[in-house]
């Protein structure tokens, strides 16, 4: 590796997309920082990586202090880390669970994306990895949601204020994770419908290894950079429109 590789930082890469980034980006001659709590052990010799609990924000700076030390550019940053919560009724959702829900999925990329202003390090693209769930409003998907939901606007701010950086909110399609793990796990279908269609994703070419998935968002990356600054784009939009156009003619009526 020359010191002239492009650089990309990834957050939330022990396991699922932000592993299989991690891998994706590797394999293009990327330098490759990021954090997680549990680490990047799979990659332990190939990634320069940081413990770090993005819950306690006040963690944030001092491990991007240590982990982009004497990092001048970096030509992808993809805000990956995030949680599912609980697949619950909104009513039944204390403020405080949700408050939890937003801390990891909005106000730590709000912290790391202000570190990232004030480092001066110079970036060509920010990538958030946000959700179909933060346009369908589906029964249960409640602090999922509104985080992304909040990211998508969250990327349309910032937008106006990293000059010389595409920045977008991306949701990847279903990713075979622990996220989807949860999902398979849960039976109040009837309360629930959008379940099923995320079940019946399992042994189907819809639900994307976390490898095929991080190769569709770094291929994407040039098409990204097409749409106005700050926007949300669904890959399915691009990638997969009859999928996209299903997903979307589904619905998600109250009472259904
Ligand atoms: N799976 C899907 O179908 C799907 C669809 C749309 C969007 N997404 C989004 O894709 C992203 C990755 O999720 P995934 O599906 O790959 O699930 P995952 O395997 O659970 O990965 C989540 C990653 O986020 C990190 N993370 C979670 N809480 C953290 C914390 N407090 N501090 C630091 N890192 C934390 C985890 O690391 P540690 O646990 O080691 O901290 C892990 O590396 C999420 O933003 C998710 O919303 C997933």
């Amino acid at each position: 590796m020359t010191d002239t590789s492009p650089r990309a930082l990834v957050t939330g890469n022990s396991s699922g997309l932000g592993l299989g980034l991690s891998h994706a980006l590797l394999d293009r001659d990327y330098r490759v920082y990021g954090c997680s709590r549990r680490g990047c052990a799979a990659l332990a010799d190939r990634v320069t990586d940081v413990l770090c609990d993005l819950t306690d924000l006040d963690s944030i700076g001092p491990a991007l202090d240590q982990l982009l030390a004497g990092v001048e550019r970096l030509e992808v940053v993809i805000l990956n880390a995030g949680i599912l919560g609980e697949i619950e009724d909104m009513s039944r959702l204390s403020v405080e669970r949700l408050r939890e829900i937003m801390d990891i999925n909005v106000w730590a990329n709000k912290v790391i994306l202000d570190w990232l202003l004030a480092s001066g390090i110079e970036i060509e693209q920010i990538v958030a990895i946000s959700s179909g769930a933060a346009v369908l409003g589906n029964r249960g998907w409640g602090g999922y949601a509104l985080s992304k939901a909040s990211l998508n606007m969250l990327c349309r701010l910032y937008a106006h204020e990293f000059t010389g950086t595409h920045v977008s909110a991306v949701a990847p399609g279903l990713v075979d994770s622990r996220i989807i793990d949860t999902l398979c796990e849960q039976t109040d279908i009837e309360r629930f419908p959008a379940l099923k269609r995320i079940q019946d994703a399992r042994g189907t070419d819809t639900l994307l290894s976390p490898t095929r998935a991080a190769e569709r968002i770094l291929e994407a990356l040039p098409s990204l950079r097409e749409f106005e600054n700050g926007s949300f784009v669904d890959l399915r939009q691009i990638l997969a429109p009859e999928e996209y156009a299903a997903l979307m003619a589904r619905g998600n009526r109250p009472g259904h």
